[in-house]
């Protein structure tokens, strides 16, 4: 019988992982994927922010990681961000990482190297860099704490983690679930009535899917924010926005949706002046075109 999300170890998900981003399906999800450019605002505001901030303190090329990166979304924003950065991209599935090779190869990207890897074992490898990346990414790790402390062991002396794009626990909520189905196409209508009525449906059942399961649970982000701070980490920033389809995104933040969180994390001894923390928010605080809010 399947184990239950409380009884499986981060190697049962890192398994789970495995066999998820090698199906057929869900890599042509991702190499048929052509988001709008707009769905990205957010990655493009808060990587500027962050990546002119960074380099500002730096007398190298700002070295980054997109880790469990895929198809290289991140990679890509950051490059566009930050032209000069040397990124590594590194992802479990080499079926995905193929769809960013392909990317790399037809846009003529340069200074992205491309490693498959899984993150615990990148981690503990040697490097230093300046920016690690963590998009739609922590929330398929059963202790997003751990996989945080081993990231922040390979950061440089000033460098800062990016998580972005993961699920409050608002996706929790009957609002969420409605404004969900409301916004969805009939054919996926259709399936969320018939996964609702189904007997083996819902985040307590055995079979659930284990490599997405807190995409459904969502992460408590206040805990997490608090959490870090044990690990030797701050939360510089702490954002909840309402990513999706553009006119949702206008929507959302009126129905309290603000559901997916990103936090830009530095070093605990390494204090960030106020002002900077401040120019910070106030740059992406200009530059999304959505309302969003610090947490
Ligand atoms: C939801 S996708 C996000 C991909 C990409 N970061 C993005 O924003 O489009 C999650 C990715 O995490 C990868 N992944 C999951 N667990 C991993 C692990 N333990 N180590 C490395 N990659 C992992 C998967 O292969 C998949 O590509």
């Amino acid at each position: 019988m399947a184990k239950r999300w409380e009884e499986c170890t981060e190697e049962d998900i890192l398994q789970a992982n495995i066999e998820k981003y090698d199906s057929e399906h869900i890599v042509n999800f991702y190499k048929d994927f052509e988001e709008p450019r707009y769905s990205y605002i957010e990655y493009n505001v808060i990587f500027k922010a962050v990546t002119d901030m960074l380099e500002k303190t730096l007398d190298h090329s700002l070295r980054a990681v997109d880790l469990c990166g895929g198809a290289g979304k991140a990679a890509f924003v950051l490059k566009s961000c930050a032209p000069e950065c040397k990124v590594t991209l590194v992802d479990l599935s080499e079926k995905m990482l193929a769809i960013a090779r392909e990317m790399i190869a037809k846009n003529n990207i340069q200074e992205i190297d491309v490693v498959q890897a899984d993150a615990f074992s990148f981690l503990d490898s040697e490097g230093e860099y300046d920016l690690i990346v963590f998009s739609s990414a922590i929330h398929h790790f059963k202790e997003p704490l751990g996989l945080l402390k081993s990231a922040a062991d390979r950061l440089s002396e000033n460098g800062v983690i990016i998580t972005i794009a993961d699920p409050t626990t608002i996706t929790k909520s009957r609002r969420y679930q409605f404004f969900r189905f409301l916004a969805a196409g009939s054919e996926h209508k259709k399936q969320m009535i018939k996964q609702m009525f189904s007997p083996n449906s819902g985040a307590n059942n055995a079979d659930f899917d284990m490599a997405e399961y807190q995409t459904y649970t969502g992460i408590d982000d206040r805990e997490l924010a608090r959490g870090v701070r044990d690990i030797g980490l701050s939360p510089l920033l702490h954002l909840r926005y309402p990513a999706g389809e553009p006119y949702m995104v206008k929507i959302m933040p009126y129905l309290g949706l603000c559901w997916a969180f990103s936090l830009v994390l530095g070093k605990s001894e390494n204090r960030v002046p106020a002002a900077v923390v401040d120019k910070l928010k106030q740059d992406i605080r200009r530059e999304m075109p959505f309302r969003f809010k610090y947490i």
